[in-house]
């Protein structure tokens, strides 16, 4: 629960601003006992919560709801995603409507209301949410089946991956390690893109990545998506209720709990090897080094903002040798966008840019712990660009080199004029890209020089370009630590390191409190 309590902070943000920004009214206190929800005063809790982006006759379009992907629910539809009744029963149950509201949706605008509304102000602007289709006097008739829990256990969770596979009954949508590289392009029934969930990324979940809520959703499936039920006899890929705890059990297991972004992690190691670095993005090697994984926001300091980013994380690795070092830059991206390549074009939302990835450093790496600017250099502390571009249906994967002086001054420059390499793979919903260059610099005023024990502040972006990410349309972390680890091989400079991750701390309070579910004025 940790991992769901600590992403999605750009969205708790934008929710929040939109929930909030515009009210200032309080609800008048009143103690009501009655159980069942009051949807007279539900009406009144909507209209001050929730008319801002479900709108004021609850048909999903209130004034906050232009932007937001997935759009606000259309209640007049009187249809639910996330319930636990039968996949054939339009009604859900009660409690599945109070679980979203009180804990919100992660991965979309809907922020939890726990914190600020009572149990019994839920249970009354349910009541009220209801009578906008109509569904105030229907109760549901059929119940998920559970039948008997199968224990996650090898034996299960290696049935589960052979159901998940054959005949691509899961496969086929959320890709062949379950990353969500959607192979068609897909819509819900009001005509709004979607994509497969990421299933290695449980805290992009709506419900949870516990088995009996996996098992719910291929139960009941997710109604007005294409994620079907598997449990309706009338589809050919139908499973039994024991298949269908083996691949929860399965999917459970996919999470990459290893890539959650911890604040306490600010620091790329990087480290010393004997002789050649790995070069390949498929070098067994990489394994061996270790891995750090960072935030990634959407940028919103230069022009052309936007919101609707598809990468949350990247994950690095680092090794140097006596005259070279080696970047390993790994992230889920569920499209190969290659533009002019007829399969690509036919997933991407127009306008498809090439996928690319981006590592910046201060040209002079300043002294003590200070960093040079939030964005791209300033006139008084130019940066390195080194970017990687997964090239169009003519042109190869590319490297660029550039120097900043902040967002209007770049300069461009010849990558091998400064040694600078990059080669990027794209497997099964993931591209991993390799730099390397000299540890020294060919013109010292113009590019960095890598030194032991420096700890060199470094930051990265990332582009999507199926997901209309191109120029400042991107998604981007905040500055870090690059620091190579001295020879001494086994001495970590562990007061040095305990400095570093002080500093980060406090750095990355802004965006752990944007994701945390509090809202303002509460204790
Ligand atoms: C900032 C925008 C925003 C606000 C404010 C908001 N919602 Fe939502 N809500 C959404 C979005 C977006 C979705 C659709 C998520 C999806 O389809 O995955 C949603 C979905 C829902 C659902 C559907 C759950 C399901 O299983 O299908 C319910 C119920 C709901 N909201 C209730 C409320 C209530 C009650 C309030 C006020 C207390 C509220 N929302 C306020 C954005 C908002
Ligand atoms: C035809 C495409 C398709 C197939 C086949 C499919 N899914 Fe999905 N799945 C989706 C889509 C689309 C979503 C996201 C829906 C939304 O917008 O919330 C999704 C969401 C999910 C979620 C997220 C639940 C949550 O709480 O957010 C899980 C888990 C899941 N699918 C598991 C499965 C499993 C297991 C199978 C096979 C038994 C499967 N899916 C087959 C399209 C598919």
């Amino acid at each position: 629960m940790a991992a769901r309590r600590f992403i999605s902070p750009l969205w708790s943000c934008l929710a929040f601003t939109l929930a909030f920004g515009l009210s200032t009214l309080v609800l008048p206190v009143t103690t009501v006992q009655a159980e069942a929800g009051n949807a007279e005063r539900g009406k009144l809790i909507y209209a001050r919560r929730c008319a801002l982006c479900h709108g004021e006759e609850g048909d999903g379009a209130g004034p906050g709801a232009e932007r937001l992907n997935p759009p606000p629910r259309d209640f007049t539809e009187g249809q639910y995603k996330f319930k636990t009744t039968g996949f054939d029963d339009i009604v859900p149950n009660d409690a599945d409507l109070f679980r979203m509201i009180r804990d919100g949706m992660p991965g979309t605008a809907m922020p939890g209301w726990g914190d600020m509304l009572s149990d019994q102000d839920i249970r009354d602007v349910i009541a009220f949410i209801k009578t906008f289709a109509g569904l105030e006097e229907e109760k549901p008739t059929i119940q998920v089946d559970y039948g008997r829990q199968v224990p996650s256990s090898p034996e299960s969770i290696a049935k589960g991956r052979a159901l998940f596979h054959e005949g691509d009954r899961c496969a086929e949508c959320h890709g062949a390690e379950g990353r969500g590289d959607a192979i068609k392009k897909l819509k819900d029934d009001g005509g709004a893109r979607t994509w497969p969930r990421n299933l290695t990324k449980p805290w992009t979940f709506r419900a949870s990545n516990d088995p009996k809520d996996i098992f719910t959703r291929i139960t009941v499936g997710i109604p007005g998506t294409q994620m079907p039920s598997f449990a309706d006899p009338k589809s050919k890929k139908r499973l039994t209720i024991e298949e269908r705890w083996h691949v929860a059990n399965y999917v459970a297991s996919l999470a990459k709990t290893d890539k959650v972004p911890r604040p306490e992690n600010t620091v790329v190691k990087v480290m010393k090897v004997e002789g050649a670095l790995p070069t390949a993005p498929d070098d067994p090697a990489w394994e061996k080094l270790p891995s750090t994984t960072f935030l990634l926001l959407p940028q919103l300091i230069a022009k052309t903002r936007f919101f609707t980013p598809s990468n949350d994380t990247i994950t690095v690795r680092a090794a140097y040798n006596d005259t070279a070092l080696a970047i390993l830059l790994e992230w889920d991206d569920r499209t190969r966008s290659i533009p002019g390549d007829p399969k690509a074009e036919e997933i991407a939302d127009p306008g498809m840019g090439e996928d690319m990835v981006a590592i910046q450093f201060p040209v002079a790496v300043p002294k003590g712990m200070k960093k040079p600017y939030f964005g791209m250099g300033d006139g008084a502390h130019p940066v390195n660009l080194w970017q990687w571009r997964s090239g169009t249906a003519d042109k190869p994967q590319s490297v660029a080199l550039a120097n900043a002086r902040g967002f209007a001054r770049i300069e461009s420059r010849d990558p091998a004029s400064a040694g600078l390499t990059a080669r990027g793979r794209y497997d099964k919903g993931r591209w991993r890209v390799v730099f390397t260059r000299p540890l020294a610099a060919s013109s010292p005023d113009k590019d960095i020089t890598f030194q032991t024990g420096q700890f060199i502040p470094i930051a990265f972006a990332a582009w999507d370009g199926s997901n209309g990410e191109t120029g400042s349309k991107h998604t981007m972390t905040t500055w870090y630590w690059f620091l190579l680890e001295p020879d001494t091989g086994l001495r970590p400079l562990v007061s040095a390191l305990i400095v570093a991750f002080l500093f980060g701390a406090a750095e990355l309070w802004w965006a752990r409190s944007a994701g945390a579910r509090k809202p303002e004025g509460e204790a």
